[in-house]
């Protein structure tokens, strides 16, 4: 039982569409993980059905006491080929929100979480002249959805690591180590993108709170050399941080620390040999949460910070809980130090496709990937009952 939260504190599980919802035949994404000689190792294919299967996702995070949800819509499915809108999808997803409210479940809906549509991404994807335009129209044929119930949109899941795409084949732990610096290119356009898609949310969704989720490490400076640090952090994330100011909330995603050294002249991550590694090959590290609040908050000043993802990729379910205690206590500790925290969405609800490979897993709840039942690890009813 958590005393510490405020009444209205958003307390959550997360799932992308991608990852959950399976064959999602229009996007970039199928076509890199089913193209003979792909360097994507395990393709997603059925993922975890949630396409059919969300009524029963949503029952387990209602039962489970949490009050909030976050899910994603799947760009390639409203718009499979250029301007032509699925109105059959629309209706699908305006039957989620609807299905949510029902449950007592509060949505906050993600846009783009890392797949385009393979026509968008086909014509340069975020490079294109008229990403902006095309991305734009997206959020407004939603409007049917987002006006059932939305409370909260989160535009671009990561804009970091999307950025970093160009840059390096994301899959199968390719940023375990650490990550290079963002495509530039990549990061003005995908700014851009959040700009534009905020001017329509408020234009045509006044009630709804905006906001993005950046992917954020606790960073820790140990080069005893302050510019060195900020220029090493100020592209992989803050510049993100930054292009929020004018949202509603900011997202922090924070899954490990970096530690920040010089070597051979040159700010770099440095890691201990030996330390705890997570199934993903992040550094065990469950207080980098309260770490990354602070450094966003150090950014973003008064703008509220919503935790929409932390979680670990373990098998063993009790080591979730403690690592989960551990980085709540370290979110306490940044909100009793007077950044304005107001809610944690813990990443995933359940095991699900990671972006190439079906091994880490990082779910409340696992699923059989015959039947694609779903079965609660008692993670769920911990998080369920601490949110209350
Ligand atoms: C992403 C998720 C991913 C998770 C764990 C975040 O980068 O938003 O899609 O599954 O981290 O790796």
């Amino acid at each position: 039982m958590n005393t510490r939260a405020r009444p209205d504190f958003l307390w959550g599980a997360a799932l992308g569409a991608h990852q959950s919802e399976g064959n999602n035949l229009a996007s970039d994404w199928w076509v890199r993980e089913n193209e003979p000689q792909s360097v994507v190792a395990e393709r997603a294919g059925d993922a975890i059905d949630s396409y059919h299967r969300w009524r029963d996702d949503m029952d387990l995070v209602a039962s489970a006491g949490l009050t909030d949800y976050r899910f994603g819509i799947e760009w390639s499915r409203v718009e499979p080929a250029d301007g032509h809108i699925s109105l059959a999808s629309i209706g699908h997803y305006q039957r989620m929100v609807q299905g949510a409210v029902k449950r007592g479940l509060r949505p906050l809906i993600t846009l783009h979480h890392f797949t385009l549509p393979q026509w968008f991404a086909a014509g340069g994807g975020w490079l294109r002249p008229d990403a902006v335009e095309r991305f734009q129209r997206y959020v407004e044929v939603l409007a049917p959805v987002l006006e059932s119930g939305v409370d909260r949109v989160e535009t671009i899941n990561e804009p970091n690591i999307v950025s970093i795409f160009p840059v390096i084949s994301i899959g199968n732990g390719a940023l375990s180590a650490g990550y290079p610096i963002p495509d530039a290119a990549t990061t003005e356009a995908i700014i851009a993108a959040h700009h534009g898609a905020r001017e329509v949310l408020r234009r045509n969704h006044p009630r709804i709170l905006v906001g993005w989720g950046v992917s954020v490490q606790d960073f820790q400076d140990e080069t005893n050399s302050r510019e060195d640090f900020e220029a090493y952090v100020e592209p992989r994330d803050q510049v993100f941080f930054r292009a929020a100011a004018g949202d509603d909330w900011i997202g922090t995603q924070t899954y490990t620390r970096g530690r920040i050294r010089m070597h051979e002249g040159v700010a770099a991550p440095f890691r201990e040999p030996g330390v705890s590694l997570t199934q993903s090959g992040w550094e065990d590290y469950p207080r980098a949460l309260g770490g990354a609040i602070l450094r966003v908050a150090s950014i973003v000043g008064d703008l509220p910070i919503i935790v929409t993802e932390n979680g670990i990729a373990t098998a063993d379910d009790a080591r979730r809980i403690s690592f989960t205690r551990e980085a709540l206590e370290s979110m306490w500790s940044a909100i009793d130090d007077g950044v304005d925290v107001q809610g944690y969405f813990h990443w995933s609800l359940l095991d699900n496709w990671e972006w190439g490979s079906w091994r880490p897993t990082f779910g409340l709840a696992s699923v059989d990937r015959q039947t694609f039942q779903r079965i609660p690890k008692p993670s769920l009813a911990w998080l369920g009952s601490y949110s209350r």
